[in-house]
């Protein structure tokens, strides 16, 4: 694991560098140079400004989430995500990275991690999401290029670009992928309505380098290997 991994949920960015800066962060009595340094904690003894690295106790799992439950920790009428995890899988602090519909399925990233949820829903984190939609009408092929300079609502928001791509497109049913990187409350959705149809079906493909693998059942979720808590932090160090 990386130091900064290692220290991202006790530090702060700045402090890591600051830390850095002065020697402060030492590798079996040895200053570290970089925070993109490989250390094991089970083999090395890290610390910093004289205290032991905290040993990572965070979870990250990945969840494929079924139309109809809710991305919530709790609520009065409809099952929520965290009810798809195993007893010994969950615990209070877990929530989710970022927000699917009820009626949206797919990629869905849970983690007890807080400060690493914080930076990475940040809107300059500018995490890019794939979705699969199905509309219910026709979508013409000048619309790529309108998705590309930003789709703008009724109020006058207008989108950030967007990348559509038309699988196939009939009078009656249309399937398309979109790759934005925003999170607006309903924003796909409110995306095809400003170009006249309305989303029938919506599924989360990907998330930042996280790509749903189809053969993971609905509800079905697992956790992230090593490698992969290494792309999340990637993500927020090119975010920077
Ligand atoms: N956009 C939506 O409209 N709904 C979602 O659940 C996610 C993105």
């Amino acid at each position: 694991m990386r130091i900064d991994q290692l220290l991202a949920s006790s530090y702060s960015r700045k402090e890591m560098k600051q830390a850095l800066a002065k020697g402060q962060i030492l590798v079996n009595g040895q200053a570290a140079c970089k925070l993109s340094q490989n250390v094991d904690t089970n083999l090395q003894m890290v610390t910093i400004q004289g205290q032991p690295a905290p040993a990572s106790k965070h979870h990250y799992w990945l969840l494929h989430k079924p139309r109809g439950v809710v991305t919530a920790n709790r609520d009065a009428h409809h099952a929520t995500v965290f009810d798809s995890l195993a007893s010994c899988d969950w615990n209070p602090d877990l929530y989710a990275l970022g927000r699917l519909d009820r009626d949206t399925s797919g990629l869905l990233l849970l983690t007890d991690n807080g400060p690493l949820g914080y930076q990475l829903l940040h809107p300059d984190a500018h995490v890019s999401k794939t979705y699969q939609v199905v509309v219910n009408g026709p979508l013409h092929s000048d619309l790529p290029a309108l998705f590309a300079t930003g789709i703008i609502f009724e109020n006058g928001y207008q989108c950030r670009p967007s990348q559509l791509t038309i699988l196939e497109s009939s009078a009656k049913q249309s399937r398309a992928l979109i790759e934005l990187a925003e999170g607006k409350f309903h924003q796909v959705k409110k995306m095809f309505l400003a170009v006249g149809v309305k989303v029938i079906s919506l599924s989360r493909v990907q998330f930042g380098p996280f790509k749903l693998n189809q053969t993971l059942p609905y509800g079905a979720y697992r956790g992230l290997t090593a490698q992969e808590k290494q792309a999340l932090i990637q993500i927020l160090e090119e975010s920077r």
